[in-house]
């Protein structure tokens, strides 16, 4: 599933900061991830344990969507050669993956989820 998106600049406090809108909270379940793309970012969102984590959604190892991998406890599996990254530092936890995924900032209003993609 792709979602479209609306971009939301804010000039209150980080004129920088470039914030998208990803979905409404209900589409993103306990165990759920939704991959989306801003410009040429490959992104994702996902919800482990009802906290939210946006992250680049490719592998830093080779070209695997991590979507299509596992989501538990531990981060996300990559379906390839199951590196496990850890969603809220990005880092692999194991190898062959070596490299961190880059992380992003989420935040939620009136019901709808946000990255800060800027
Ligand atoms: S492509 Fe992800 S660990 Fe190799």
């Amino acid at each position: 599933m792709r979602l479209t998106f609306l971009r939301v600049t804010t000039s209150i406090g980080d004129s920088m900061a470039e914030w998208v809108k990803v979905c409404n909270q209900n589409h993103l379940k306990k165990g759920d991830m939704i991959p989306f793309d801003h410009k040429d970012k490959k992104l994702m969102i996902a919800n482990l344990g009802g906290k939210l984590y946006a992250t680049d959604r490719i592998c830093t190892h080779a070209d695997a969507d991590l979507t299509t991998g596992i989501l538990n406890e531990d981060g996300v599996t990559c379906p390839l050669h199951l590196s496990i990254f850890n969603l809220q530092t990005g880092a692999p936890q194991n190898l062959p993956a070596e490299k961190p995924l880059k992380t992003y900032n989420v935040k939620i209003e009136q019901n709808e989820i946000y990255v800060e993609v800027g």
